[in-house]
């Protein structure tokens, strides 16, 4: 059988108190961020966005594959060729794609097929899962990828909204247009489109209301 050695564990050592002292912390410096659809064009250092990658790759996955790949994308001019297929695709969802109902429940949002933001915010994160990995040619298959990638990308928001920049979850759906645009390989799919960057002066925000606890949560 092929063991893995065991090392120490190294985590934090927090007395009780300082236990629920971080987790009120936590939920209300996590309770502020925000999804925004408007992004100043100030510049993000490139290390930024190396950190918050590498604390979404620190995320679990199952049997530890990692099976996820981050695009990071700076170069206008590829910006601009991911803003026009997005359009492309937002245009048809809006003016066909979508159901009466799911547009009804977007009307508050006041979005539509229009995304200026795609060559205005500094960097575009494009998430791949990878369902497979191909190891010497052969095809290997991975485990929990949408679980996987989904806590991954948790983590990569709370990563930048933690370093004091905004992001968007966006899904111009279908998505393989970042894969050929970003030319990855055969066993990735794009997964989600997340522009980066720092908030504009006095930018407004659908004032949304999130449930309470009762509502999300039981004790039993
Ligand atoms: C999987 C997913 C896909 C989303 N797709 C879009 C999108 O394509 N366009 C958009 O404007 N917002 C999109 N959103 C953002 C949601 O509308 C937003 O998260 C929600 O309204 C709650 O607002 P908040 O993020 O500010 O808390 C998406 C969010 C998620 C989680």
């Amino acid at each position: 059988m092929n063991h893995l050695a065991f090392i120490s564990y190294t985590g934090l050592d927090y007395t009780t108190r300082q236990v629920l002292k971080k987790s009120k912390e936590f939920y209300e410096l996590m309770d502020k961020r925000r999804s925004l659809r408007v992004f100043s064009d100030k510049p993000v250092d490139k290390k930024v966005i190396e950190n918050a990658i590498m604390a979404a790759s620190s995320a679990p996955s199952g049997a530890h594959k990692q099976p996820w790949f981050f695009s990071a994308v700076r170069s206008s001019k590829l910006k601009s060729k991911i803003r026009a297929a997005a359009e492309k695709e937002e245009y048809e969802n809006y003016t066909g794609r979508m159901s009466e109902s799911w547009l009804k429940d977007l009307e508050p949002f006041d979005t539509n097929f229009k995304k200026p933001f795609l060559e205005i915010a500094p960097w575009l994160i494009v998430v791949f899962k990878k369902p497979f990995d191909i190891v010497d040619g052969e095809k290997k298959q991975n485990y929990y990828v949408n679980e996987s990638v989904g806590i991954a990308v948790g983590f990569l928001l709370a990563a930048i909204h933690n370093a004091g920049l905004v992001a968007l979850t966006h899904t111009p759906s279908p998505m393989n247009f970042l894969e050929k645009l970003l030319n990855r390989p055969s066993n990735e799919r794009a997964y989600l489109l997340i522009p980066v960057g720092y908030p504009p002066d006095d930018v407004l925000v659908p004032d949304i209301k999130r449930k309470g606890l009762k509502d999300v949560a039981d004790f039993l």
